[in-house]
């Protein structure tokens, strides 16, 4: 069994514990509170909510995942889906089902592994009123006030046409249900940022953030220690800060990270900086393809930037030693990081233009 995993929620002993923000989360939880939950990707927004939540004897969580969302219809399919999932108690199925009989919904167990999978009519769940039956679903099973909701991804709501409309309408619920927690999370910070503090708005400032940031260090690689040593290596702690500062200390780049060094070196190893060039030729040899795919498809000034920005640094990417260095005027390179930005290659963080990939970045600086 591999000692780290990535690209995929953590729980168990595959969770480094976050006891801090878990307490806070739960206690928000607890009192009803609405939550916008901001972070960068990969830091551990989900898992962090799942195992807060799911810790919890006294709350029941219906997860709504909004990824990649393109219709009315499929964001109905969502809500349900995650009301199934939520539905170890026979009785808070039914009583949804019947709540959201609008939508003309079935039940089915499935036969691989037993569990309950709620589907409703496309049709159905595309017509006017269907948001409405939706909602209102949620709202009254959650009445109890032992239901946490979360829709993560929250911002992917903005790629339904009317958005606008869909978004008033779940404020026009959500603001009359004062004991249930609503979490919206995501990890797209411009969009996050339009749908909460754009004035115009319908959920302007409806709710408070809560920042889910780099995993404490200490704690962090205490983990990553126990999990080398589990999986029969040793390493010193200075070379787990070198992985976590590689990663920019995000959550899902330092457990990708530490999996590539764990399977490019042997059992009972001591694991050291020398075997990064190692690891990072692995990961590179199972993502190359992706890369130059993006790389394919670039224009000749993205691409002159992104390499600039690999191999210099994003610090200071309006300055005039920058635009010298790539030799466009400084509002070409405001048109070009924005639109790098829309890509998702990279994003901002403390004042820095950071690659969403830091592998990627890597790759790019030695080409
Ligand atoms: N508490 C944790 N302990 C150890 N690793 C973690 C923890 N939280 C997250 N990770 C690592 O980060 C990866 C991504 O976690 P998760 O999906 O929860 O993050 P996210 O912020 O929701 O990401 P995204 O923005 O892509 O949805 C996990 O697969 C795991 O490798
Ligand atoms: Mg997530």
């Amino acid at each position: 069994m591999k000692p780290f995993k990535y690209g995929c929620v953590v729980s168990g002993e595959n969770f480094c514990p976050r006891p801090e923000l878990e307490r806070q989360l739960q206690e928000f939880a607890a009192s009803g509170q609405n939550l916008v939950i901001q972070g960068e990707r990969r830091m551990g927004k989900t898992s962090l909510i799942k195992h807060a939540i799911g810790g919890m004897r006294k709350m029941r969580l219906v997860y709504i995942d909004l990824y990649y969302i393109n219709s009315l219809s499929d964001f109905c399919g969502r809500v349900m889906k995650g009301i199934a999932k939520a539905s170890e108690e026979m009785s808070f199925l039914k009583k949804a089902v019947q709540l959201a009989f609008r939508l003309r919904p079935v039940i089915a167990v499935d036969p691989k592994d037993g569990s309950t999978t709620i589907s409703v009519d496309t049709r159905a769940a595309a017509e006017p009123d269907s948001l409405g039956a939706v909602l209102s679903t949620l709202a009254k099973i959650a009445a109890d006030g032992r239901t946490c909701i979360v829709f993560d991804e929250f911002q992917d709501i903005l790629k339904i046409e009317n958005a606008m409309a869909v978004l008033a309408e779940m404020r026009s619920v959500i603001q009359f249900q004062a004991d249930t927690p609503y979490f919206f999370t995501g990890s797209v910070r411009n969009d996050m940022m339009s749908i909460f503090d754009n004035m115009d708005s319908p959920f302007y400032k409806s709710a408070l953030t809560f920042t889910v940031d780099e995993i404490d260090q200490v704690a962090f690689t205490k983990f990553i220690a126990e999990r080398f040593r589990k999986g029969d290596r040793h390493i010193e702690n200075g070379v787990i800060a070198k992985i976590i500062d590689f990663a920019d200390g995000v959550s899902g780049d330092v457990q990708e990270l530490c999996e590539a060094l764990w399977e490019t070196t042997g059992s009972g190893a001591e694991v050291s900086s020398d075997d990064f060039s190692a690891a990072i030729e692995l990961i590179f040899s199972r993502e190359r393809g992706g890369y130059e795919a993006i790389v394919e498809r670039l224009t000749n000034p993205q691409a002159r930037l992104l390499c600039a920005l690999a191999k210099n640094g994003g610090a200071q990417v309006y300055s005039a030693d920058f635009a010298a260095n790539v030799n466009m005027p400084v509002s070409t390179i405001r048109r070009v990081i924005s639109r790098l930005e829309e890509d998702r290659l990279i994003f901002r963080r403390k004042g820095v233009y950071r690659f969403s990939n830091p592998f990627f970045r890597e790759w790019l600086s030695r080409s």
